[in-house]
């Protein structure tokens, strides 16, 4: 395990969702569904969306603010901005960019987005790590927002009922009093099954090269595959985490996972031998939130008393990509 020469303090966390829910009830005017075919399937009961021209920027504005003010720092205190987002409102400017604008933050600095799906939180902070623990910056903002509901094939229901909108935002600073926030982070990527979830940019040939169709751009998923896939790696995967950190699962408070699908949250859940106080779950009411899914469901529940802090959690995900990761955290008292 490489050691970080500078250590990394988790500062501030930030969540925001749109106001609009939409039941699995609602969807059963789109298509042929259910209320039980969805919820035993996945555990959603209700996602929320954006409306009107409302999108992930405005979104992880909200979930930034909150972060920036639980860390007690100024905008002109933050030296880099990375955005991580699989649903940006457009390629370019990138969300880091508008984000870097609204809030005012200086424009000495830079800023980017990345691009790992559901893992996009975990990629972030393994890039805030090594930008903070080699001496270059001291203060990031990450900002993990999806607008997926805008990508959705609204007439495939196989792929439309998982999906919600939603922001997360971290700041990360250097640590002041030598102790280390990340206590582990691993991060992987397997481009050779990438083909289990996409999102093409279809575009058009020149029409002087041959005569074309307008081709309209959707989230296309294998369920069943991304599935086998989340249910073979990621338990083991965090499990090995732990292991490879010198620590046994009971030596870590709670289990922070990505909420894609209830069934795949309780096989690592089982792995871990963790106990449903341990381990937080909110994918009932928010559906799969991608990027913003991790920062939210910690944010949430620590603002709802479930997740106490002065703790340490892990954090994991997986996603498009196919992108896989996780981080050893430890929370601090007034993080959220
Ligand atoms: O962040 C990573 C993102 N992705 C995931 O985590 C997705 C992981 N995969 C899953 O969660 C599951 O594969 C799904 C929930 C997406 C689908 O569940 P499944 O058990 O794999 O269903 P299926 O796609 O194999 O479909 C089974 C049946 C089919 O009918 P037939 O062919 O057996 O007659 C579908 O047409 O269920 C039907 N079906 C539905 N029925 C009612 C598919 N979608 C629906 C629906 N409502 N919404």
């Amino acid at each position: 395990m490489i050691k970080n020469a500078i250590p990394l303090r988790i500062a501030g966390v930030g969540y925001s969702v749109p106001d609009t829910i939409v039941t699995n009830n609602d969807l059963t005017k789109l298509y042929e569904t259910s209320d039980e075919w969805i919820y035993t399937r996945t555990g959603i009961k209700e996602r929320r969306m954006v409306s009107g021209n409302q999108d992930a920027v405005d979104l992880g504005y909200e979930a930034s603010k909150k972060a920036i003010e639980k860390a007690g720092i100024s905008v002109n205190d933050i030296d880099m901005v990375i955005a991580a987002s699989s649903a940006p409102p457009r390629l370019y400017p990138t969300i880091g960019c508008l984000m870097q604008a609204k809030l005012g933050i200086p424009n000495n600095i830079p800023a980017f987005d990345i691009t790992a799906a559901c893992t996009g939180l975990i990629y972030a902070l393994s890039m805030a790590r090594a930008y903070i623990s080699s001496g270059i910056c001291k203060t990031i903002l990450l900002v993990a927002t999806d607008n997926n509901t805008r990508l959705l094939d609204w007439e495939d229901r196989s792929i439309s009922i998982l999906f919600g909108d939603a922001a997360g935002a971290m700041v990360v600073t250097a640590s002041d009093d030598g102790q280390d926030d990340v206590i582990a982070l691993d991060i992987r990527s397997d481009g050779s099954i990438g083909d289990m979830i996409e999102f093409p940019l279809l575009g058009q040939n020149c029409p002087l090269v041959e005569p074309c169709e307008e081709r309209k751009s959707k989230i296309q998923m294998n369920g069943k595959e991304v599935y086998k896939f989340a249910a073979r790696t990621v338990p083991q995967f965090v499990s090995d985490m732990v292991e490879k950190a010198g620590l046994k699962p009971s030596e870590i408070d709670y289990l922070v996972p990505h909420q894609a699908n209830l069934r795949i949250i309780q096989a690592i859940q089982e792995r871990l031998g963790y106990s449903d106080e341990q381990v937080v779950v909110n994918i009932e009411k928010y559906g799969n939130t991608s990027a913003a899914s991790i920062p939210l469901a910690l944010a949430e529940s620590v603002e709802q008393g479930k997740l106490k802090l002065n703790s340490t959690a892990i954090l994991c995900g997986f996603g498009a990509g196919m992108t896989w990761g996780g981080a050893i955290v430890r929370l601090r008292e007034g993080i959220c």
